[in-house]
């Protein structure tokens, strides 16, 4: 990825400023911060893996909403190289996870294995490559499922409302498309921001990627000869680009990194003042095999089960292509937020791929001005232009159909 090269190129400056307290602090600890209530949850996957599930049951004060016995469940989760804490990275009033507790929700903040709340195993340790034999396919099918039906469960709610960014969106794609009808129902609503289940266009550095030494390479990575590791950044690597970052004359040009990285966007939606926060907490960790599985989706043009490589494929799916995963299927009424800003999802990818491929459960695509890839979380207009809608959708929909 095009931001991970940027990010590279500072850990060569020095530097040391003043350090905001977020740096310091993981999600559960800032929402405390910030005085809101907060909850730490375990849930166990049956492949075996525990991810952690930060849920804000309230908002400052105790407003719930018109009639609701109980807040109404809102589940978030999160983009590729990113946790939970994407979503309280800004200001109270700026962040999704409190501007959706202050609108009276139940808010629930999902993690997906390999990132740093996703990082515990019943049989094996993050330092053993079986650890980080997953992919995108696992983070829909056990990740994201587990933790739906642990919220409902835990809550005693029969449906929640899902807000997805980007790979968070992903997953949910892929989940609906194979769920039954009867699961696909637990969803009420699904809200997706920088939406992203394929991609068609050809300017990016995967494209160069498209040949068959990348399926060679998979199926080295499954027989263990090439390692399946971790992608990351090491910690005080990232602390450092931080406190460069927190220098003010660097502001700036760190700004301009995440700026290139994400979209055209330049009108200054980021809060330039927090960029050491947003570069000490991302980017989070995935595993090569779910990059390689990305790559897969710019080769494929749509989200498929990971391609094993015509052998492994006709053992394991029981045909030698890798089976698609049909948008098609969903029936969740779902809006889409994207932006002809957006440099990683764009307009193209959007209308080609899923407003094309979607049938009559795609309600509304808003295409936004002046929004990169990073805003959707990040943005200074985001809470007016994004999250109030999808508050104000989900106010209609309870006052139609009720709670
Ligand atoms: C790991 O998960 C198990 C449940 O499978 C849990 O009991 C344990 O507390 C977790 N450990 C950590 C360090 O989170
Ligand atoms: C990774 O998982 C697949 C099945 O999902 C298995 O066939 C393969 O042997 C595993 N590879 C390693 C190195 O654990
Ligand atoms: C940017 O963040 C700083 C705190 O890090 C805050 O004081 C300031 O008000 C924020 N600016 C805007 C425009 O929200």
């Amino acid at each position: 990825m095009r931001h991970f090269e940027l990010l590279l190129a500072f850990l060569f400056i020095i530097g040391g400023s003043t350090r905001e307290i977020e740096e310091d602090l993981d999600t559960v600890d800032i929402i405390s911060h910030y005085g809101y209530p907060v909850e730490r949850h375990f849930v166990t996957t049956q492949d075996g893996y525990t991810n952690q599930v930060h849920r804000i049951p309230q908002g400052r004060d105790s407003r719930t909403i018109g009639g609701c016995s109980k807040r109404p469940v809102v589940f978030f989760m999160h983009g590729l190289f990113a946790s939970s804490f994407e979503f309280v990275l800004n200001l109270p009033s700026q962040s999704p996870a409190y501007v959706f507790a202050d609108a009276g929700f139940d808010v629930w903040l999902g993690n997906v294995r390999g990132t740093e709340y996703g990082r515990n195993h019943s049989h094996f340790s993050p330092k053993e490559q079986q650890f980080w034999n997953f992919s995108l396919y696992d983070h829909s099918h056990s990740d994201l499922r587990s933790q739906i039906e642990y919220v409902l469960k835990e809550t005693g709610q029969e449906n929640l409302f899902y807000v997805g960014h980007s790979q968070g969106t992903a997953v949910m794609f892929a989940r609906l498309a194979e769920a039954e009808p009867a699961w696909q129902n637990k969803i009420r609503a699904f809200f997706a921001m920088g939406p992203t289940a394929g991609f068609i266009k050809p300017d990016l550095p995967f494209e160069l990627l498209e040949n068959h030494e990348i399926q060679r390479l998979i199926q080295f990575v499954l027989d263990g000869r090439f390692g399946i590791i971790p992608i990351n950044i090491p910690k005080p690597i990232v602390s450092a680009l931080a406190d460069v970052c927190g220098q003010h004359f660097l502001t700036h040009f760190c700004a301009s990194a995440f700026y290139l990285s994400a979209g055209r966007e330049k009108l200054g939606q980021m809060n330039e003042t927090r960029i050491p926060v947003f570069v000490s907490h991302f980017p989070s960790t995935t595993s090569t095999l779910n990059l390689l599985h990305w790559v897969q989706i710019f080769k494929y043009h749509e989200i498929r089960h990971l391609d094993l490589g015509p052998k492994r494929n006709l053992q394991i799916y029981g045909q030698t292509e890798a089976p698609a995963l049909d948008i098609g299927r969903i029936n969740v009424p779902t809006y889409l937020y994207y932006s002809h800003d957006d440099r990683v999802t764009d307009e193209r990818d959007v209308n080609e791929i899923i407003i094309k491929r979607m049938g009559p459960a795609l309600k509304e695509a808003n295409n936004l001005d002046h929004f990169s890839h990073y805003d959707f979380a990040v943005g200074l207009r985001a809470t007016d232009e994004v999250y109030k809608p999808i508050i104000y959708q989900i106010y209609k929909d309870i006052e139609n159909d009720g709670c």
